[in-house]
């Protein structure tokens, strides 16, 4: 999809996932003030349009390169990043992620009920148990699978489940309030909303990689 300043903001996020990096990089509203042209909304943040369409561009042209290299390596190769860029860093992450979302609603659960810590907690850790089963399940008998070039079928199961993994980190923004940090939040809970929206935005590419590059592939 080409997009222009007069394009709406939410279109330009639903067709170029990565063009999210750049608005969050500018504190450009993509969810809920989404519904405003590029031009506008960089009028509103004091930007140049003209910057932020090049800049949207560029990262737009670097991950064509990526994806076109992991379209042609062998499978094996694309299997080995996808274990050691996401699921190793996710292996060390997540628990860390758990702790902190409790570590942050208890402590600060009852003074500042008006966000929802406690439902944000249980997400997190009905996601990192998910996620982690996920991840091992993929390694331990998905992956040789895919690679076993006799024994194939179409992996609807980790579709699914990427698609619930998808749905808890919209009901992850969500609680975050777009994962703006709120006024007077303290160490871990900063890090804790600026380690969520990583998660978001690393689960993007890696669930990317898998379901429109790796399983077709490897179906192919
Ligand atoms: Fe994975
Ligand atoms: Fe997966």
């Amino acid at each position: 999809m080409e997009f222009s300043p007069e394009t709406r903001i939410g279109d330009i996020a639903a067709h170029h996932p990565l063009a999210t990096r750049v608005f969050a990089r500018h504190g450009i509203d993509y969810c809920c003030g989404g519904g405003v042209p590029l031009a506008q909304a960089c009028e509103r943040r004091h930007l140049e349009v003209g910057a932020i369409v090049s800049e949207i561009e560029a990262t737009l042209a670097q991950h064509t390169s990526e994806e076109q290299h992991w379209l042609e390596a062998p499978l094996a190769d694309l299997v080995t990043h996808i274990v050691d860029t996401y699921h190793k860093p996710l292996r060390e992450e997540l628990p860390r992620l758990e702790e902190m979302a409790f570590k942050v609603a208890r402590v600060h659960g009852e003074r500042r009920p008006e966000i929802a810590l406690d439902a944000l907690a249980e997400t997190v850790s009905g996601l990192v148990h998910e996620l982690e089963g996920h991840m091992r399940r993929e390694e331990e008998s998905l992956f040789p699978q895919l690679l076993d070039s006799s024994d194939k079928a179409t992996p609807t199961a980790f579709v699914d489940e990427h698609e619930e993994a998808g749905r808890a980190l919209e009901k992850i923004r969500q609680l975050t309030g777009e994962f703006q940090v709120p006024e007077g939040a303290c160490n871990t809970w900063r890090a804790l909303w600026h380690g969520l929206a990583d998660l978001e935005r690393s689960m993007h590419e890696h669930v990317h990689l898998e379901n429109n590059i790796l399983f077709p592939r490897a179906m192919g």
